[in-house]
């Protein structure tokens, strides 16, 4: 039963198609195409933070977004010392995320240009990820008042780069609606985006003492708040490797009982059988690998094409590649916007380059000289088990296989240990049923693209090793912030 439906409204955003929402879009985001962000550990004290260093546009060498400090050693002892619960109503803490909400919706034109100039997010992306952080508020605000169990304490929250407000602000959302503290720990190259949302978050009412913001590496800042007694369950989004490394962390400092909720990588595929419907095949397997630059990782990684109709559906998606405008993200008319950073790109360049060296690589768009970009890819290979690891760019890699061989690809996808999102496009029935239910997946979506869930109705997460659950945006996460009801029984 989902207890938070009867409340459930999604935000409406922009639609990109409506010439009055585009206008109305361009109109909010203007005043902000030159500002200038400064943000710095936010704490419920005075905060000291190291020397402040210039945030760059990855798509624009020569637009200085702002400055970020991160926090001293001193600033993160200092927040952990303050840290508490928040010490308000199940009532007041819903109604004060809602305002949160409302403010998030207040501040788009302001939020559009952060997530533009400092994540490179192109306005389709930047318009889904105010609606998500806006609906994870909403929704988890909702789900306060079934709460009868007591807060655990203090959370670390761990966030990505990739969806800089979106699953910066899902994390905090859950995690105060339990009425827990928060030690909010935002991604390196996203913190000015981080700065914005903890302020608007306590101008809605949020006290500085359950929520406090500690930008920073991870070396220094975020090993310090996993490894103390201090802390009471950890959030994390990011790799699976980082994942492990901070379960391990935990097991040493943390209570023995502390949450670790993770979100983490995929290997993502989609089978696309003969039976496909060809033009809207392509075009979800265009979104599904290359929207975002494949940083997401619900992202397509490898596809699998029936071998009767491969030549002809890699003949329409080198087509549809060509259509994709590659560039500055400000810009409507951009598909594809930049890598987040040098590193990011060095490693997925260092992929392509290897393929390249094998005679694998089968397409490759041009991307711009200046900035930080990769151009969209497709790679050929024998299957799922030829990838090493999660290149989280615009590189698709795509296999062939023949109907009979299906339970073998099945195996094989399985087998990789990963199950975020699969994808499926095929008009018969019964072999969507058949894979539906036997690869092993969070988040399937058939006849659509794989990218995007919208939260809740699609609750969002994997399993093995994409993740731990409870999936976020669904009616079980912010539960997973709780302690467990103590039970009385009195003669
Ligand atoms: N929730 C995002 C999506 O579905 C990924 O984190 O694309």
């Amino acid at each position: 039963k989902d207890l938070y439906a009867p409340e459930r409204t999604n935000s409406h955003g922009f639609d990109l198609k409506d010439p009055v929402d585009v206008a109305t879009y361009e109109q909010l985001r203007a005043p902000f195409q030159a500002t200038q962000w400064e943000t710095g550990p936010i704490l419920a004290e005075a905060a000291g933070g190291e020397a402040a260093e210039p945030v760059h546009n990855p798509a624009d060498p020569s637009d200085v977004v702002g400055t970020l400090r991160s926090c001293s050693k001193a600033d993160v002892e200092t927040a952990l010392r303050l840290a508490k619960p928040w010490a308000a109503s199940p009532n007041q803490r819903a109604e004060t995320l809602k305002q949160a909400a409302d403010l998030y919706e207040t501040c788009a034109g302001e939020i559009f240009a952060v997530l533009a100039r400092e994540a490179g997010k192109t306005p389709t992306d930047a318009i889904a990820e105010l609606r998500e952080a806006v609906d994870f508020l909403r929704y988890y605000a909702a789900g306060t008042s079934e709460l009868d169990a007591p807060a655990r304490g203090v959370f670390s929250c761990i966030s990505p780069w990739n969806f800089p407000l979106a699953i910066f602000t899902g994390q905090i959302a859950a995690a105060l609606a339990a009425g827990n503290g928060v030690l909010a720990k935002p991604a390196e190259p996203t913190g000015l985006i981080a700065g914005l949302a903890v302020q608007l978050l306590h101008r809605a009412g949020v006290p500085k003492t359950a929520l406090q913001l500690v930008p920073g590496a991870g070396s220094v800042v975020g090993a310090r708040i996993t490894a103390s007694p201090d802390v009471h369950g950890i959030c994390f989004t990011g790799s699976t490797a980082t994942a492990k490394s901070i379960h391990r962390t935990m097991i040493d400092h943390c209570e023995p009982t502390a949450p670790l909720i993770a979100e983490t990588g995929g290997l993502n595929a989609m089978i696309v059988d003969s039976t496909a419907l060809p033009e809207q095949a392509i075009k979800d397997i265009v979104a599904s690998a290359f929207q975002s630059a494949g940083q997401r990782c619900s992202a397509l990684r490898i596809l699998y094409l029936q071998d009767d109709v491969a030549d002809t559906f890699l003949d329409m998606l080198f087509g549809a590649m060509d259509e994709l405008v590659i560039g500055n993200p400000w810009h409507l008319s951009t598909d594809v916007g930049p890598i987040i950073n040098q590193a990011a790109r060095a490693g997925i360049l260092n992929h392509i380059e290897k393929a390249e060296a094998s005679g694998a690589v089968l397409k490759r768009n041009n991307a711009p000289s200046t900035g930080i970009f990769v151009a969209p890819t497709v790679i050929k290979v024998g299957g799922i088990a030829d990838l090493e690891e999660e290149i989280f760019g615009p590189v698709l890699h795509v296999a062939t296989f023949k109907a009979a061989d299906l339970q073998d690809v099945i195996k094989d996808i399985n087998a990789s240990g990963y199950g975020l999102t699969f994808g499926i496009h095929s008009r018969i029935d019964d072999r969507v049923q058949l894979l539906s239910s036997e690869i092993e997946a969070g988040n399937i979506y058939v006849n659509r693209n794989q990218i995007g869930a919208i939260v809740g109705s699609q609750p969002f997460g994997g399993e093995g090793l994409s993740g731990t659950g409870p999936k976020a945006g669904g009616p079980n996460y912010v539960a997973r912030f709780t302690r467990p009801e103590r039970t009385i029984s009195q003669l």
